[in-house]
């Protein structure tokens, strides 16, 4: 076998098989094959596609190349949450201690943001002294304990994956379903939950901007999940604005913290409802989707959510002070609103490009190692189907700096679109997938 007749087979439109996908990724992982043919290679699979057989052999070849994490010490059934990545989506802080405060373990591996996209290890950050680097053995051990950790990778994960990604972005191939889906997969698989539930974003401000291909992606990854005897299930949500109210780390944890205390607002809050039905259903906590959504709801009205974060934050050393009094997370120097110059309704609010806009003011990281300031960020005042008169508060920029702060306020007069027909602002949910089929909502 040689990496020169796999590319021209691929190149050819033929299908590869297990063992010429295997010996590709191995020796690409050592370094024997050198980067230009792994480069011609994934664009001879972006230009030809693979099949469902092809994806589901990459992704064990990208498990296969790190190392698996095993979590059969936590008692009880581990499900695990995976969002395809969006702006505001601050659901895993909400989600995470309601689903623990029904006693289901939730332990989850999160990543840092990138480009428009937030991070959840980045929002925890925001909260002093938060560790979110943990051993496997404090990861079991707090689990056990208290139902949840939250943390960074523990080992070296999918390291074929990471490489191949990094090459992918430079050399226009990222965007292929069966690349995304055997590459989100393979992190997914290499943690040894029994079930995964995997939020695929759709929208403006998703990878997938059409209906079409996250239903696309939806089911090649549920199909990857089922190959590999896990129960997986997806569903398809809405991420034409952004999630919530909040864009920014420290804004985002005080939104956070307010849902739990039922004071958060409408979307997040359902869209925490209607992954976490699924999630226990799938734990087996419960036996119908009704149960489980009164169970949850409890969790927010007896604060016993709320107090599953302050637990979460005090097992991974935080300042507990700051889940008590959300006023001492970071906060900005400037607070500038922005105020609408016309009358109407939101027809529309890019979450692209204010997910940009909070990069730009340093709520994100451009490349892995630039740094990012907690504090600032945006907090939206209306939103799709919101009524507005002149001179209303559209949003509030959060800033450290004021020339960053005015740049900002031009660019949100320019996302908001506003005008005199009233427009529905949409489905927060729009189907869901698991191996049997498509439920269209
Ligand atoms: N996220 C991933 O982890 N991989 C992709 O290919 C795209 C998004
Ligand atoms: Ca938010």
């Amino acid at each position: 076998m040689d990496a020169y007749d796999i590319i021209a087979k691929k190149r050819d439109g033929r299908k590869l098989t297990a063992q010429e996908i295997d010996y590709f990724v191995e020796n690409y992982t050592k370094g024997i094959i050198p980067d230009y043919q792994a480069a011609a290679l994934l664009m001879a699979i972006f230009l030809n596609d693979m099949d469902q057989d092809e994806t589901l052999h990459l992704t064990r070849s990208m498990i296969h190349s790190g190392d698996t994490i095993d979590l059969s010490e936590i008692k009880g059934i581990k499900v695990d949450k995976h969002s395809t990545g969006g702006v505001g989506d601050t659901t895993t802080l909400v989600l995470g201690p309601m689903v623990a405060a029904c006693n289901v373990p939730f332990v989850k591996m999160s990543g840092r943001g990138l480009g428009h996209t937030g991070g959840t290890l980045d929002k925890l950050e925001a909260i002093r002294n938060f560790q979110t680097e943990l051993s496997m053995g404090e990861l079991i051990e707090n689990s056990n304990r208290i139902n949840i950790a939250l943390c960074g990778q523990t080992a070296d994960i999918t390291p074929a994956d990471k490489e191949l990604y990094a090459l992918r972005d430079v050399t226009a191939t990222v965007d292929n379903i069966s690349l995304i889906a055997s590459s989100i997969m393979s992190k997914k698989l290499a943690i040894e939950t029994e079930a995964i539930i995997l939020d695929v974003k759709v929208g403006s401000g998703a990878f997938m901007k059409d209906l079409d291909s996250a239903l696309e992606l939806a089911k090649q990854m549920v199909a990857i999940g089922t190959g590999y005897d896990r129960e997986t299930v997806a569903f398809i949500t809405n991420m034409d604005q952004p999630l919530g109210n909040t864009v920014g780390n420290a804004l985002e944890v005080k939104e956070a913290i307010q849902t739990l205390r039922g004071e958060g607002p409408q979307d997040l809050y359902e869209l925490c409802l209607q992954l976490g039905a699924k999630l226990l259903l799938l734990a087996g906590r419960v036996q119908s989707k009704g149960d489980a959504l009164s169970l949850l709801e409890e969790t927010i009205s007896s604060e016993s959510a709320y107090r599953k974060l302050f637990d979460l934050v005090s097992h991974q050393g935080g300042d507990t002070s700051y889940i008590m009094n959300p006023d001492l997370l970071p906060k900005a120097k400037h607070i500038i609103d922005v105020k609408s110059r016309t009358g109407g309704f939101v027809r529309s609010l890019n979450a692209e490009r204010i997910g940009k806009v909070a990069l730009d003011l340093g709520a994100g990281r451009n490349t892995m190692d630039s740094s990012i300031d907690p504090a600032v960020g945006i907090v939206l005042n209306k939103k799709i189907g919101d009524k507005v008169d002149i001179g209303d508060t559209l949003a509030y920029i959060h800033s450290n700096s004021i020339d960053k702060a005015m740049q900002a306020r031009i660019d949100i007069e320019q996302i908001y679109t506003i005008r005199e027909e009233y427009t529905d602002p949409g489905r927060l949910i729009h189907a869901f997938v698991t191996k049997n089929g498509i439920k269209l909502y």
